[in-house]
């Protein structure tokens, strides 16, 4: 039996295209496996960028809250908040100080944040060396990532190679597993969905916010008279992914027939979400009013996480030369 890890970057509210294109395929695979899995909030990693604490704090509950309401089985995955296992840190320590600073000076992820944000911090440089403790303290043979986490995991692999040439074998080397999610959601711009590109559907708003977000669909200007080109319109391509086969024949023979308008499409598009996602949408609400809840949820995780962590941990610091 295989032990997969991976963690989730909790930086806002999972939009659209992280729903379909990462959290849905996540769940489903780690519900069904007869693998051990641990699946992680990593709050730590948010603070090289969030220092609201209230923002932060908010993240991790919505994040939790998502998956949660997709449906993950919490009593199947470890499910865990990073700070609350804390002896991460100490294992990032270490490996900090077995790993060449040359080596972090080459992260591509580095330099790309490093040229993008204004708050360029110590932590966000040495990242890689965190993230490979998040994976190395829990023995983890597989960590599914997307394609730009992948010099992570090499680091991690090098860092953990370097701990055992020294000391002997300690370190379970992970191999990754690349997410080939074939979906590519497009936001409503018409470019790939992102945080960063206030393009986003965010399935959990309240009604009147989510239409407000819908209604920001691009489309291009044709009257409600004129037959359109459902082909190449983002609305559809969006309303799509979502809808039946018998939605989608109804929507194309609008679209072609004319006295269709987009702002008949934009509210077929808020009531397809609405009714596609009422459990889900009730789910998530239930947990951002039982905060209480989630932190339990995840406090079990954490408590799971803990033991496997100090035994690791134990073995490490067996090897640096303390206990
Ligand atoms: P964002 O670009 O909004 O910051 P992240 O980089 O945090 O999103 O992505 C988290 C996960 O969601 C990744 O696995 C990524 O592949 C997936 N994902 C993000 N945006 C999209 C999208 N537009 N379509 C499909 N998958 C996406
Ligand atoms: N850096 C990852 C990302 O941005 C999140 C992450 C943190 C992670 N620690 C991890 C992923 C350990 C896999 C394993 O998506």
């Amino acid at each position: 039996m295989s032990r997969i890890l991976t963690g989730i970057q909790s930086t806002g509210t999972p939009h659209l295209g992280n729903i379909l294109g990462a959290i849905i395929p996540a769940i489903k695979m780690a519900n069904g496996s007869q693998n051990e899995s641990y699946l992680f909030i990593a709050d730590m990693h948010s603070i090289t960028q969030i220092k609201d604490p209230k923002e932060l704090k908010f993240n991790t509950y919505s994040t939790a809250a998502c998956w949660l309401a997709f449906g993950l089985d919490y009593s199947k995955t470890v499910f865990y908040r990073q700070s609350d296992v804390p002896q991460v840190t100490e294992l990032s320590w270490y490996l900090n100080c077995y790993f060449p600073y040359q080596r972090l000076t080459l992260a591509h992820s580095f330099k790309d944040k490093a040229d993008s944000l204004e708050d360029v911090n110590a932590g966000l440089f040495t990242y890689p060396m965190l993230m490979a403790a998040d994976i190395l303290l829990y023995d983890a043979d597989i960590v599914p990532v997307g394609k730009d986490q992948l010099q992570h995991i090499e680091i991690t692999r090098n860092v953990a190679g370097r701990f055992n040439n020294l000391n002997g074998n300690t370190l379970i080397i992970p191999e990754s597993k690349i997410n080939e999610s074939t979906m590519l959601i497009n936001g409503t711009d018409g470019n790939k969905m992102s945080k960063s590109k206030n393009n986003v559907i965010n399935i959990f708003l309240e009604e009147t916010l989510l239409k407000k977000q819908i209604s920001g669909i691009k489309t291009d200007s044709l009257p409600l008279e004129a037959s359109k080109d459902w082909k190449n319109c983002n609305l559809f391509n969006m309303y799509k992914l979502l809808a039946d086969e018998n939605q989608i024949e109804i929507m194309k023979k609008n679209y072609e027939q004319g006295g269709y308008g987009y702002g008949h499409a934009k509210n077929d598009m808020l009531n397809l979400i609405l009714t596609r996602y009422s459990v889900e949408r009730e789910k998530y609400t239930y947990y951002m009013n039982n905060l209480d809840e989630i932190d339990s949820i995840l406090k079990n995780g954490a408590e799971l996480a803990s033991k496997t962590a100090n035994t690791v941990l134990n073995r490490v610091r067996l090897k640096v030369g303390f206990n």
